[in-house]
Parts: C-alpha cells; sequence; structure tokens
C-alpha cells in the first residue's frame, strides 16, 4: 500500500495541532468528543500534546444507506454519557468527506447548549464537499483517494496502521 503519510509526520502535525489548541483555550478546560470508531487514534494522541485541564467523552454515528446521505442523515448508535450545557466542546474526527456527517453531529450537539463548538479533523477531502462547514483545525488537506490507517478503516479493517495509506495501491 502506497504510504500517503508516515508516522512521523503525523505525530508531528498531531504535535502541532495539540498545542495550537493548549494555546486556543488557555484558561479554559476544553471538552473533547470523539467520534468513533475512527477518530479515536488520533484523539489519544491529540489529547496528550494539550497540556490544559480537559475532559473526554465518545459519540458513534453510522451513515444511513447511499439512498439517504444525501439528505446528510445519520443514526446515532452510542450517544454522549455527559451533557454539553456551557462546556467548551471541541468535536474530533478522523476525516471531513462530504461533510454530512458532520455537519449533522454540529446541528444535534449545538442544541445541546455548549458555550462553544469547534471542529478538530486530521484530515480533510475539500474536493469532496458536498456541505460546507467551518473545520477549525485541520491536520493535513488531502486529494481524493480512499485512505486507510491511523483508525481509519476498510470494511472494520485497517484501523491499526501506524501509518495512513492509499487503499488499493501496491
Ligand atoms: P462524510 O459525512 O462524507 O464527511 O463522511 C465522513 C466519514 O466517512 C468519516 O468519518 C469516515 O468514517 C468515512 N470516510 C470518508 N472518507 C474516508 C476515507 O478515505 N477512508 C476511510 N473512511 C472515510
Ligand atoms: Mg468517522
Amino acid at each position: 500500500m502506497k504510504v500517503l503519510l508516515s508516522r512521523d509526520e503525523i505525530g508531528r502535525r498531531v504535535a502541532e495541532m495539540g498545542q495550537e489548541i493548549t494555546r486556543d483555550y488557555a484558561g479554559r478546560e476544553p471538552h473533547l468528543v470523539g467520534v468513533l470508531k475512527g477518530a479515536c487514534t488520533f484523539l489519544t494522541d491529540l489529547c496528550r500534546h494539550i497540556e490544559l485541564p480537559m475532559t473526554m467523552d465518545f459519540i458513534a454515528v453510522s451513515s444511513y444507506g447511499a439512498a439517504t446521505k444525501s439528505s446528510g442523515e445519520v443514526r446515532l448508535i452510542k450517544d454522549l454519557d455527559q451533557g454539553l450545557d456551557g462546556r467548551d466542546l471541541l468535536i474530533v474526527e478522523d476525516i471531513v468527506d462530504t461533510g454530512l456527517t458532520l455537519n449533522y453531529l454540529m446541528n444535534v450537539l449545538r442544541a445541546r447548549g455548549p458555550h462553544t463548538l469547534k471542529v478538530a479533523s486530521l484530515l480533510s477531502k475539500p474536493s469532496r464537499r458536498l456541505v460546507e462547514i467551518p473545520v477549525d483545525y485541520i491536520g493535513f488537506t488531502i486529494e481524493d483517494h480512499f485512505v486507510v490507517g491511523y483508525g481509519l478503516d476498510y470494511n472494520e479493517k485497517f484501523r491499526n496502521l501506524p501509518e495512513i495509506g492509499i487503499y488499493g495501491t501496491d
């Protein structure tokens, strides 16, 4: 598999993102919400570079079939354990592709009354976007490839690869 982002490149960028978040949230307590399962690897690395008191929670969603995909409707598989009222919410995603999932999630979570809402995504594929959403922290902007590794899967596999590769290449 062709490596798009090496373990070292990812590690360096994730550390930078953590430093940026540390600066931006100084004096506050970010509440990281990871979108299972893809964002798990990224979140656990990222949080170790945030030098602030912080909390974390997880949510799991799954897209409906192709027919409803364009509506951006997603099914909540696992909800958050804690409320969001007054919190400095930072949604942590693996990749923003069409933006439909994140758009839906942001609407659902915004309604729960967080004080602030920002998004951190390791990857972004802007050429695929169907809905414009502000992503406050982007690790890497990539071309329209299907990528796996570092949490990202193809049929639930390859999440454990330490690097990010382009699926279907030698
Ligand atoms: P969106 O709603 O189209 O933005 O889809 C986002 C979700 O689709 C991500 O959270 C991933 O789970 C999945 N996804 C999109 N592109 C890729 C990819 O290249 N590799 C693996 N999963 C992807
Ligand atoms: Mg995901």
